[in-house]
């Protein structure tokens, strides 16, 4: 396609895809993808089902879009206040990211998330990703997993521990039915590690949760 320009500077270019910030744009092809039982299944229970527009407006407010479209019904809402609320001392260190394919046709969603909060695990974070279902079975998630989690482990990546550290460990977990992405994983250079069973809550119900694992020296022993 040309005459496509990405909203934002890319971030990662991948070999068949780009990761970059989210923008205003991605509201409708967003909602469009995500809106899946599918890939709904195998998320965490915060991803939201419906995936509606409000859904997604709220998801890109937490990834501090600008210029987004008003909600509906809000005219029936009183005055934002215009005094901006007090801004978090400490900034996330949360990243999510668009993925793209080269044209810039949005396919989904992928992030890394600090694990804990009590900082033993700030040398971590945990990868996500959803591919819209049209996009399944071309390699994009494999490309992102490895891609975003080599990126994230090299210090030139600026994702460094509150402490100015560079990372040591990018971890997934898994539901022990989802073996897409299981294999995504393997294929990504992960290593499975465990299963952490009735490891989390899913629609009421317990799930086993494989964990895997990425760390500097898998890197190096693949090199
Ligand atoms: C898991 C997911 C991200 C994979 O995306 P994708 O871009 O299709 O992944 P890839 O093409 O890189 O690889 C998927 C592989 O799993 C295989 N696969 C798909 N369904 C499978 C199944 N039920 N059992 C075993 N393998 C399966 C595919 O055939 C493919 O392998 P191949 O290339 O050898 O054919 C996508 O299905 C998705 O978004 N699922 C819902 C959300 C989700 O599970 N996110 C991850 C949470 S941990």
């Amino acid at each position: 396609m040309t005459g496509s320009v990405f909203p934002t500077t890319p971030l990662i270019r991948l070999a068949n895809c780009v990761l970059r910030p989210y923008h205003a744009s991605d509201l409708d092809p967003m909602c469009a993808a995500a809106n899946d039982p599918d890939i709904v299944r195998f998320m965490r229970d915060a991803f939201p089902s419906p995936y509606d527009r409000e859904a997604g407006l709220t998801w890109l407010r937490i990834c501090h879009v600008e210029d987004l479209p008003p909600s509906e019904g809000a005219k029936a809402l009183p005055p934002a206040p215009t005094a901006a609320p007090p801004a978090s001392k400490v900034p996330s260190p949360d990243l999510h990211l668009a993925i793209c394919l080269l044209d810039g046709t949005f396919v989904g969603g992928t992030g890394l998330r600090a694990m804990s909060a009590d900082g033993t695990d700030r040398y971590s974070r945990e990868i996500g990703y959803w591919i819209g279902k049209e996009f399944w079975g071309r390699g994009l998630a494999t490309e992102v997993a490895r891609g975003l989690g080599r990126w994230a482990l090299s210090p030139a990546s600026g994702q460094l521990t509150a402490d100015g550290q560079p990372l040591r460990r990018i971890e997934a977990g898994v539901y022990s039915e989802n073996l897409a992405s299981a294999k995504v994983l393997e294929r990504a250079g992960y290593v499975r590690e465990g299963v952490r069973r009735q490891g989390v809550i899913k629609n009421g119900q317990m799930q086993d949760i494989v964990i895997y694992g990425l760390i500097t020296s898998d890197l190096e022993a693949s090199q």
